[in-house]
């Protein structure tokens, strides 16, 4: 019998359909990370042309962070009893970040970036709602998350402004 302590929160056995919950939007997190990296990875290769390069290695910082968060959720998805899934759960969302035709597209991946990183917010952002009085420690780590996103996101739109305003985009 497990002894009955006031409040285990999130860990307490009253709390296993909210703990199966956060779980479950953990594990899109991570896979929306796992995805991210693969995308960012092959764009920061990818992208040919003297304006590319800027692009290219913003990219290539960002594949580090996003596989950071991926190892975060994982960790927290383990602390929360679940079990971090293995390849054979993944299935692709980002069809908005394929190479381009051109792999001098450059707006392409600035707006694939933008794209991926609003989903990225938007989900996150939810995960804060969810856990609110319920896992604080899970919303304090997502939240952290989330500003890295919004500042990844806020780059990018500063890349596609300069070339709105050079009429590239
Ligand atoms: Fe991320
Ligand atoms: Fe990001």
């Amino acid at each position: 019998m497990e002894a009955n302590t006031h409040n285990k929160g999130i860990f307490g056995s009253e709390s296993i359909e909210a703990r199966d919950q956060i779980v479950e939007l953990l594990t899109k997190a991570y896979w929306m990370e796992m995805e991210t990296v693969m995308s960012y990875l092959a764009a920061s290769v990818n992208l040919d042309g003297v304006r590319a390069q800027e692009i290219k290695e913003s990219l290539d910082e960002d594949i580090q962070e996003e596989l950071g968060h991926a190892q975060r959720f994982a960790a927290r998805i383990k602390e929360l009893y679940g079990v971090v899934p293995g390849s054979g759960g993944f299935s692709s969302e980002q069809s908005f970040l394929q190479p381009p035709d051109e792999q001098t597209d450059v707006v392409h991946v600035i707006r694939g970036v933008i794209k991926a990183e609003t989903g990225a917010i938007e989900h996150y952002t939810r995960i804060v709602e969810e856990t609110d009085q319920v896992d604080p420690v899970t919303q304090d780590m997502v939240i952290d998350i989330l500003h890295d996103e919004q500042g990844h996101r806020r780059l990018f739109e500063g890349f596609l402004r300069e070339y709105e305003l050079e009429g590239l985009a």
